[in-house]
């Protein structure tokens, strides 16, 4: 079975884990640019607050289609305790995902809020079965143990485990 990994990244973190993740388990890693083109001032005074309102943003590329894979892990950085716009964007731009099973991941500061739980909803309307949600704070981020949870849940979701 394989896996598609779809992630939005502003400043390298969520594509860290996503990158080390494809290492481990193989597939396709696919990131989303947020046409909004973001610097880290204005990541906060319109991103954050775009975030809190679970606006979708415009996105590069428009459609993702993972029809060929059978696993969608989907990577958000935290923005405001919600996903961004551009992951919010991103599971709207799935097409091929339904009736297939999903996992989710975020890394954040160290308070994810809602945003797991807003991932798994919005995907589950997309008619994805989520098996598993993974939150990474700053200090997980080189936490070995925490990328092998995640690894270990994505390779059983695919049948690799
Ligand atoms: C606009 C903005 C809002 C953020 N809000 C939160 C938050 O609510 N909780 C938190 O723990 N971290 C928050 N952070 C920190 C990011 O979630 C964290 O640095 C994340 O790993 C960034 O991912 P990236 O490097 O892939 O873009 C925020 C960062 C930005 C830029």
């Amino acid at each position: 079975m394989s896996v598609a990994i779809v992630f939005h990244s502003e400043t390298g973190n969520t594509e860290g884990v996503a990158k080390r993740l494809a290492s481990a388990c193989g597939g396709e890693l696919i990131p989303v640019r947020d046409c909004a083109g973001y610097n880290r001032i204005t990541m906060y005074l319109r991103g954050a607050a775009r975030a809190r309102r679970r606006e979708l943003a415009r996105i590069e590329p428009a459609v993702i289609d993972i029809s060929r894979h059978s696993l969608v892990v989907v990577g958000s950085p935290v923005w405001a305790w919600s996903p961004t716009p551009a992951a919010n964007a991103a599971i709207a731009a799935l097409r091929g995902c339904e009736g297939k099973k999903g996992i989710v991941f975020a890394t954040c500061g160290g308070k994810p809020g809602e945003t797991l739980v807003m991932m798994k909803d919005a995907l589950a309307a997309r008619g994805v079965d989520v098996v598993g949600a993974f939150p990474f704070a700053r200090k997980d981020l080189r936490d070995e143990l925490k990328l092998a949870e995640l690894v270990s849940a994505v390779k059983q979701a695919a049948g690799q485990g």
